[in-house]
């Protein structure tokens, strides 16, 4: 079997094409990064609108599959942005009437964990997914993916993103915080934001720009930033293991790119025996594969609708979606 998967929630358009063992024969992707600002739904959408047709031509040609070999077309339904979802449906649905094949929808946040998921190794793990929009440690259980601990406020990402063009950078923030981090030395003190299981950014934003207004360097701000985020969602993670009781972690979403963040869940995992897996930075920012493989998961569960049946759904939640597959 053979799954062509649309990526369209947000800022990233991307196809991917793969098999039922998870191997991913092609991935093309292209990120839509507003020159000032953030991302604005209806700007991403167009550039979406305009770069699919030729991601899902170079997603073919590189997998060397035609159409008529495809056993589906999977598409992400939510959450995101209603354009952006809306853009990347639409053409999940004519290709799915052209090439009649089933179309089968996929929850985005589930993808990225499934994806993880499966190239980890791992049966049953304890999820950290660390995105744009989601901050979430996760789950299986009873039917579906519980979340067991969240921000209250803005996803990791976006809080790392706002920040950044707040300093007068360009989105993503991410990436360009994790390289200004590296010459970064002096810890300043900033909001430390755990309840329970659950953690907040927005005092954290706030003080870092107040900082910032009085002279603090950029490079210690986002040595600082990541150390105390980072260190919060690792306290989180290893609260719920050690209520769930167990060992393995594995990481997914694009703010699992980071490498700090790899290390300090992984030395939190290694300490208590465990183990923790982040899968190839393509495969843990969005991404048309991560589409594909949770399509086979759903197609094999029989979750496939008819395109009368497949609106999007921007505010999907990851615990409000069934995973018959497990
Ligand atoms: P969601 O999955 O919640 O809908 P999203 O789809 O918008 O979020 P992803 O592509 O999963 O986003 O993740 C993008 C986020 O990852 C951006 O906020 C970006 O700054 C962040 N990011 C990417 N690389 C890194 C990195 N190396 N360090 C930290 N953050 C990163
Ligand atoms: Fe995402």
């Amino acid at each position: 079997m053979v799954l062509l998967g649309i990526e369209s929630t947000a800022h990233t358009a991307s196809v991917g094409i793969v098999t039922e063992r998870a191997e991913v024969l092609s991935l093309a992707t292209d990120m839509f990064k507003p020159l000032h600002g953030g991302i604005h739904p209806r700007e991403a959408a167009n550039h979406h609108v305009e770069v699919l047709p030729g991601l899902v031509a170079k997603a073919l040609d590189d997998a060397h599959i035609r159409p008529s070999e495809l056993d589906a077309v999977a598409f992400a339904q939510g959450p995101g942005l209603g354009p952006c979802l809306r853009a990347g449906a639409t053409v999940a649905r004519m290709l799915a009437l052209t090439w009649n094949k089933p179309l089968v929808p996929v929850n985005h946040c589930v993808a990225h964990v499934e994806i993880a998921r499966v190239l980890s190794g791992i049966d049953d793990p304890m999820l950290l997914y660390a995105s744009g929009g989601n901050t979430q440690v996760v789950a299986y259980g009873s039917g579906r993916y519980r979340v067991l601990g969240e921000t209250l406020d803005v996803g990791i990402g976006n809080f790392l993103d706002k920040l950044w063009i707040s300093m007068g950078g360009t989105f993503p923030g991410g990436p360009a915080i994790e390289a200004e981090a590296l010459r970064g030395s002096e810890l300043l003190s900033l909001p430390y934001s755990v309840h329970g299981m659950d953690v907040a950014f927005s005092g954290m934003l706030t003080a870092t720009l107040a900082l910032r207004a009085k002279g603090a360097g950029k490079p210690d701000l986002a040595f600082s930033v990541e150390n105390t985020a980072y260190s919060m969602l690792t306290e989180i993670t290893e609260r719920a293991l050690a209520h769930r009781r167990r060992t393995d972690v594995v990481l997914g979403g694009g703010v699992a790119c980071n490498e700090r963040l790899r290390g300090m869940v992984r030395a939190m995992a290694e300490g208590r025996g465990g183990t923790s897996f982040a899968p190839p930075k393509s495969l843990c920012v969005d991404n048309g594969a991560m589409i594909a493989w949770t399509g086979h998961l759903a197609l094999g569960a029989g979750l496939s609708v008819p395109v009368e049946r497949s609106a999007v759904q921007p505010r999907q939640r990851t615990d409000l979606v069934p995973t018959p597959w497990r």
